[in-house]
């Protein structure tokens, strides 16, 4: 089996985004788009992976991370001249290599699996990978002959009204044989309407050289989404909460409403947990089996709700624990916060968590109540089964004891009720 290399296009400045940062670096699902294709290239196992970096450079390095390698693109001629770019660190290389749009983010792993193995059955110099569009503007058109075989990929610059009309588009994934595509890159000019050296007219030198040429098609074409506005983006990140929140209900999670609902990558969330309308969950949130969440709920990173947990109306909730069936259900912000099972976060609790250098944390005992309206002045603890009255203010240091009622601003011990 031939080897296999990938190399990711990610040097553009991405200028219909109208972005100061790097196209690659905007998140999706909270994640930068570049980190998904990076997962999708990491599921056909590539010896290595190249990425071609220029614009905002030191940032998509940084998202890249470990296990890349880099290649600068200084001037952005095209992504013909940023694989010649790659081309240089491949020296001898005679495999094939994997190129990716770095902004095709929802590609899945199995198509490129498909791709990658057509291309070695087919013993082929060249496997691109097509959709079907409806409204295929803005992207390359695949040309083909009268017998079937791809001919050519012309971008829509380039278009005459003939090709326009055609519906299957370049999806900016290829398979090429290294030499093969080594070669196609001498011959590129940058005679075309964008002055720029295209990848796809590699693609045409093939086909016109007589190499064996394959195109796959995806049946699915929703994959092969490209992002290049901000439009794009938003388009993009609905498709991917359908899949993240369709693999959440496919588990058992009730989401009430889908589209107002809002779920980053890597949330885990148990079963019969249920999820109201107007719901941000942030990336890496841990939720346990029957929880509520919501409505108009912020659950941020760093966050577990123990089984059984509710976190409701107006509450938001950062880098916190929510303790097995306690309860925090209107307008409160938790921060920091570590809080026992069975305790009852009143209304309007706040934890005052940043005394404007650093953050402080908050510990609240099992079975603790803590009533409306209380601040917690952090670093602070309040025991299990403790009580806060309404509208305390709990200083910082001024630990609650475990069983104590304390009330007022500041807190300050009272007895409890009926006790002499
Ligand atoms: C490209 C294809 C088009 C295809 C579409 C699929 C070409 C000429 N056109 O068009 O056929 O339908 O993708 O999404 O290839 N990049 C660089 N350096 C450059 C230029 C681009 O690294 O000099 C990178 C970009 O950062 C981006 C990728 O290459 O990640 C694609 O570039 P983009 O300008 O978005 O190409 P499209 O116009 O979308
Ligand atoms: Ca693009």
């Amino acid at each position: 089996m031939n080897k296999l290399s990938c190399i990711i296009l990610a040097a553009g400045e991405g200028t219909r985004m109208k972005s100061r940062c790097a196209k690659v670096a905007h998140a999706l699902a909270g994640r930068p788009l570049l980190a998904w294709v990076l997962d999708a290239a990491r599921s056909v196992a590539p010896e290595r992976i190249i990425v071609v970096i220029g614009h905002d450079a030191e940032r998509v390095r940084e998202i890249a991370g470990e296990g890349c390698e880099f290649v600068r693109q200084e001037e952005q001629l095209g992504t013909g001249h940023a694989v010649a770019q790659a081309m240089a660190l491949l020296e001898g290389y005679e495999g094939d290599l994997l190129i990716m749009s770095g902004d095709v983010p929802l590609i899945r792993p199995g198509t490129l699996a498909r791709l990658v193995g057509a291309h070695r059955d087919a013993g082929a110099a060249c496997t691109l990978l097509t959709a079907v569009f409806k409204d295929p503007s803005g992207y390359g058109r695949v040309i083909r002959r009268t017998t079937g075989r791809v001919q050519k990929i012309v971008e829509e610059e380039d278009a005459s009204l003939f090709e326009k009309a055609v519906e299957e588009i370049n999806a900016g994934l290829y398979v090429f044989r290294a030499p093969e595509l080594a070669a196609a890159l001498a011959g590129l000019s940058p005679e075309n309407r964008q002055g720029e050296f295209y990848l796809t007219d590699a693609v045409g030198s093939i086909a016109a050289g007589g190499k064996p040429l394959e195109a796959v098609q995806t049946e699915t074409p929703g994959e092969v989404l490209g992002v290049n506005s901000r439009e794009d983006l938003a388009r993009i990140e609905r498709i991917l909460q359908g899949r993240i929140q369709g693999a959440l209900m496919r588990d058992g999670v009730t989401i009430v409403d889908p589209s107002t609902t809002y779920i980053a990558a890597d949330v885990s969330i148990g079963r019969d947990t249920i999820i109201y309308p107007f719901t941000v969950i942030g990336g890496g949130v841990r939720i346990g089996a029957d929880c509520r969440v919501g409505p108009f709920s912020h659950v941020r990173a760093g966050t577990l709700l123990e089984d059984g947990a509710e976190v409701g109306n107006f509450v938001e909730v950062k880098n916190s624990v929510i303790g097995g069936g306690t309860k925090a259900k209107h307008l409160s912000y938790i921060g920091d916060t570590l809080i026992g099972s069975g305790a009852n976060i009143g209304a309007g609790t706040i934890t005052a968590n940043y005394d404007g250098v650093r953050k402080h944390r908050t510990i609240i005992g099992d079975g603790a109540f803590i009533g409306s309206g209380t601040t917690l002045v952090a670093p602070v603890t309040v025991g299990k089964g403790a009580v806060t009255g309404a509208g305390s203010v709990v200083l910082k240091g001024r630990d609650v004891p475990d069983g104590g009622v304390v009330a007022g601003v500041p807190a300050a011990p009272i007895r409890k009720k009926g006790k002499k």
